[in-house]
């Protein structure tokens, strides 16, 4: 256990943070779609290469999510992503949930799969290269209908299951219950969903026996829905989720890593600085950082547009949003 240990404290080392590469194929042909790039395997194999290969990607990430089409794909140095990344001192994470399935208790809501043949997955993992796992349950509010305690604790208890797996497996669980920016709630019931998810979730991990020091939590930001009139400011934001994670996790968990949700890029990051300046005022006892799929992807693609000629631009911008982001882990008022 001890080395899980410093394995998840590696993880969230201080200014820096985890890049989430871990778009299943179906998601991240959507992401490539919106940029007006076709996706095909070589295709996503050089939209993962534009991040994972960037020089000096290492002062600014702990560790990548994979997802297993990449794990097993070569990046520019010719050598296996996983293992590139491990060469530069950026430990390799791959995706294990097999996405989501609907909940036969409340057909609006969806539940993580990936329990089937888990245990040989993750050793097939490890032996590639891989450190630390995740997986990722849905939580979407409507009102005060959804999310449902059912649909919470189906996701709870497979969350937790998964994680006792991977700590057996010798791996790193990063267990993400995404509540979902989605909708026209507000701030207020956001908080209160995230705070009710996560109390779920850690008396589930407590069942199981899961090692919280060997654990990191990945969660979405406490703030009005997408749809909602209201605008959040970053303080308030803060506020909210720094009082919905002391509530409900428990001191011992490694870290806590956020989700940017659909946030723009600049939101996320003025979010995670207020968070960090909010957590040193609270004194929240664990360490905080990024895990931003589309806030750091985002800007880099756009200039992309899947030509070789436009590397060097995108890069430019991811490496750009890379510095803001980890100056937000040290910003002070
Ligand atoms: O599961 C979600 C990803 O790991 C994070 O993606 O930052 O685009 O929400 P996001």
């Amino acid at each position: 256990m001890t080395d899980l240990f410093a394995a998840a404290r590696a993880l969230v080392e201080p200014s820096k943070g985890l890049l989430a590469a871990d778009e299943s194929t179906p998601t991240a042909a959507k992401r490539l779609a919106a940029y007006g790039i076709a996706s095909s395997p070589e295709l996503r194999r050089q939209f993962r290469d534009l991040f994972l290969s960037m020089e000096g990607v290492e002062r600014y990430l702990s560790g990548v999510i994979l997802y297993e089409e990449t794990f097993a794909q070569k990046g520019s140095d010719g050598k296996l992503f996983p293992d590139s990344l491990e060469a530069r001192g950026i430990a390799p994470g791959i995706k294990v949930d097999e996405g989501t399935e609907p909940f036969p208790g409340s057909a609006e809501e969806l539940i993580t799969k990936g329990l089937v043949g888990l245990p040989e997955r993750l050793a097939a993992f490890k032996k590639g290269g891989a450190v630390f796992t995740k997986w990722r349950a849905v939580i979407r509010i409507e009102g005060d209908a959804l999310p449902t305690a059912a649909a919470v604790l189906e996701n709870a208890k497979r969350l937790a299951s998964y994680a006792k797996e991977a700590q057996v497996a010798g791996l790193v669980p990063i267990v993400e219950p995404e509540v979902l920016l989605a909708g026209k709630h507000s701030r207020a019931r956001s908080q209160a969903v995230i705070q009710e998810t996560l109390a779920t979730l850690f008396s589930a991990l407590a069942a199981q026996g899961v090692d919280l020091g060997g654990l990191l939590l990945k969660t979405a930001m406490a703030r009005s829905g997408d749809a909602s009139a209201h605008k959040d400011a970053s303080e308030e934001v803060a506020a909210a989720t720094l009082e919905a994670l002391v509530a409900s996790v428990p001191r011992e968990v490694a870290g806590i890593v956020f989700l940017s949700g659909g946030e723009s890029p600049d939101e996320a990051t003025a979010n995670l600085a207020a968070i960090t300046r909010e957590a040193r005022r609270v004194e929240a006892p664990w360490p905080l950082t990024f895990s931003y799929a589309r806030a750091l992807q985002e800007e880099a693609l756009a200039l992309w547009k899947g030509k070789a000629e436009n590397v060097e631009a995108a890069r430019a911008a991811f490496r750009a949003r890379l510095e803001k982001v980890q100056a937000a882990l040290v910003s002070s008022p």
